[in-house]
């Protein structure tokens, strides 16, 4: 059995246990607040080994380095801009992850043999604690089964991974809900390779100006992380974006409709539910929800579309990846 832990903070004896546990070469699932990460001792390659056997991860896919700090992740880079101690300044601990050249340090595999590094210094006080007590930085990729939706709450990893992972810190739901802002330095200009909590105009408005990697807004691209599949994020059930108010007649089987602000007069045999017309508060909820329909046995999940803007850019781009169909 998969071992859970409720952790009520900082000081909790669980999180000792943890470091233990990873500095032994196992894995621990612990909360940060995007979502709960799979994390491994990165400086251990076989560890890190562990990451993408329990996730089912292609070797191709690679992972963030967590840390506790600046002193950390420059020691992880061969190359520091002056732009990433402004953004680390601006935006460090939280959910904004950093790519930049990798420095010998970074074993191969956490790169997927590639030149660069995503680094991250999460702001959930059991993910810090946990850094702290390993001493060492933490690779830590959602704690999902490749592709499926990540996980927001402790019992998710139990469902996803189960017995793949040595320990699971419990620290209740988390806030943000969506994983972090990818932000890519290593080329030419700044580019933003997953949208997250940390919006594009706040980075082009510190760093003059931020370019928006295509793909996160289209499907079908090139791709310059092997992470951001066209299908990802995804339920069970079949997942359609519709515009609002439309598609009901369609509906049958075991579907839920999702509306966003209101929702419109639908047959008994659906159930409605409704999202506030708030990007932040969908962003925090979806995945969880996503989860329920999943567990309830739903089939068929239609969704509102969002509307376009910003603000919603990243919840568009879960839902877009999460409703795309395998290709044959
Ligand atoms: O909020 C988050 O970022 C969460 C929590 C646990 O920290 N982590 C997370 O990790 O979402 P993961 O592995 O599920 O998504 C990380 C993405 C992947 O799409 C991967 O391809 C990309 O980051 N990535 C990792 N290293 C990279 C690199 N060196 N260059 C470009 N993309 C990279
Ligand atoms: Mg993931």
């Amino acid at each position: 059995m998969t071992r859970l832990r409720q952790v009520e903070g900082p000081d909790d004896p669980a999180i000792l246990e943890a470091a233990e546990i990873l500095l032994a070469g196992g894995l621990v699932a612990f909360p940060t607040e995007t979502v709960y990460g799979l994390g491994a001792d990165g400086l251990n390659p076989k560890a890190v080994a562990g990451i993408y056997a329990a996730k089912g991860r292609p070797a191709t896919n690679p992972v963030i380095l967590h840390v506790d700090g600046l002193a950390s992740a420059k020691a992880l880079t061969s190359h520091w801009p002056a732009e990433a101690t402004a953004l680390v300044e601006r935006y460090w601990p939280g959910p904004l992850t950093l790519v930049l050249p990798a420095s010998e340090m970074v074993p191969a595999i956490v790169r997927a043999g590639g030149p660069t590094v995503a680094l991250r210094c999460p702001a959930h006080r059991i993910a810090q604690a946990l850094i702290k007590a390993v001493g060492r930085p933490l690779a830590a990729p959602s704690a999902n089964r490749s592709q499926q939706l990540s996980p927001t709450l402790a019992e998710h990893v139990a469902s996803s991974l189960g017995e793949a992972v040595d320990l699971i810190l419990d620290g209740g739901p988390t806030e943000a809900g969506l994983e972090s802002t990818i932000l890519d330095l290593s080329g030419a200009r700044p580019r933003i390779l997953r949208p997250g909590p940390v919006a594009p105009a706040e980075l082009a408005a510190l760093l003059g100006a931020v370019d928006l990697w295509e793909g996160a807004l289209k499907l079908g691209e090139t791709q310059p992380a092997p992470g951001m599949a066209e299908r990802h994020y995804a339920p069970r059930a079949r997942l359609e974006l519709v515009d609002p108010g439309t598609g009901l007649s369609s509906l049958g089987g075991r579907s839920a409709y999702v509306a966003l602000g209101t929702l419109p007069p639908l047959p008994d045999s659906i159930r409605g539910i409704l999202l506030p017309l708030d990007a932040e508060a969908v962003g925090a909820r979806l995945f969880a929800l996503l989860h329920e329909l999943d567990d309830a046995g739903f089939e068929r999940v239609v969704m509102e579309r969002p509307p376009a803007g910003e603000a919603w850019l990243a919840v568009r781009d879960r839902l877009q990846r999460a409703s795309a169909r395998e290709r044959p």
